[in-house]
């Protein structure tokens, strides 16, 4: 175990965790396995296997697709290449939203661009009473959502394939949610260490703006009056996304922190 964690050191700045989740993947068991069993001697396929998986590690191959799952809020989702990595940060935008329809009865929310569903399966487990509808382009990422519905038992959320508001029906929504694709298209990061990610669930034009823009642009005639819409989006955008919902006539618009104190989250409301 020493061995494997020192050599994803370099790509790894959680490599001992990093190695245990591996192992404990390849045994089948929960990290407190290893810890309660740590004497024991594993046998030579689970080493191959375990080797196999560290050297995939080593190229910088997120953790998450090697073991096929990721945590996010309370669920336990699916990922596959097809989908983006659910991440920690995007757990402030289920919260916010939470906050802005308490106080709807049997709210009708649209999560543009869902992927692996994560905002809308996080939503429909904390508001069983909403009407959920989560879209993407991408008919991989929407099978992974839909899988993931199922393998966590929740029936209040549908699927549509859909370019943006292109295929969505008129039915005025209680709030708007999006994670879109923000990142400009000649960042460098794009072939670093977040290029085993789908690039469309990322990269939005020269600016990083492009799909924001459209969202903000369509969104004010699917909402009813007072409701809001919360975009997440990149931490040197906090002052961009506020300006375009203010141009695209929402009210009230303005960002967010997340708790590493990074701007990541603009909310606008429909007058
Ligand atoms: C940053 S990922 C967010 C995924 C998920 N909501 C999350 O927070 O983990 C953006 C998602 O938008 C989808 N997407 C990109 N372009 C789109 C478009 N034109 N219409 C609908 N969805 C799109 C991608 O396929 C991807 O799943």
């Amino acid at each position: 175990m020493e061995g494997a964690s020192q050599q994803l050191a370099s790509v790894s700045e959680s490599a001992q965790l990093d190695a245990e989740l591996l192992l404990g993947h390849c045994l089948g068991k929960p990290r407190s396995y290893l810890y309660a069993w740590s004497d024991k001697q594993v046998d030579s396929n689970t080493l191959q296997a375990f080797k196999a998986l560290i050297k995939k590690r080593q190229s910088d191959y997120p953790v998450a697709y090697l073991l096929g799952k990721q945590g996010f809020w309370s669920l336990d989702l699916k990922v596959t290449e097809d989908v983006l990595i659910p991440r920690p940060e995007t757990e402030l935008l289920v919260e916010t939203a939470l906050e802005k329809i308490h106080s709807i009865k049997a709210p009708k929310i649209l999560d543009l661009g869902t992927g692996s569903g994560a905002i809308a399966l996080a939503l429909a487990v904390e508001r069983p009473d909403a009407k959920i509808l989560a879209s993407d382009y991408s008919v991989k990422a929407l099978g992974i959502a839909e899988e993931n519905a199922r393998l966590n038992s929740i029936h209040n959320v549908s699927f549509i394939q859909s370019n943006w508001f292109e295929t969505i029906t008129l039915q005025p929504f209680d709030l708007i949610v999006s994670n879109p694709p923000y990142i400009r298209a000649n960042d460098p990061h794009l072939k670093q260490e977040i290029r085993h990610e789908p690039q469309q669930a990322l990269a939005s034009g020269k600016t990083g703006l492009d799909d924001i823009r459209i969202i903000l642009h369509q969104a004010p005639i699917y909402m009813k009056k007072n409701t809001w819409i919360l975009i997440e989006h990149g931490y040197d955008q906090g002052e961009l996304v506020p300006e375009l919902m203010l141009q695209a006539g929402f009210l009230q618009a303005r960002c967010i922190k997340d708790y590493n104190a990074n701007n990541r989250l603009s909310m606008g409301k429909k007058g």
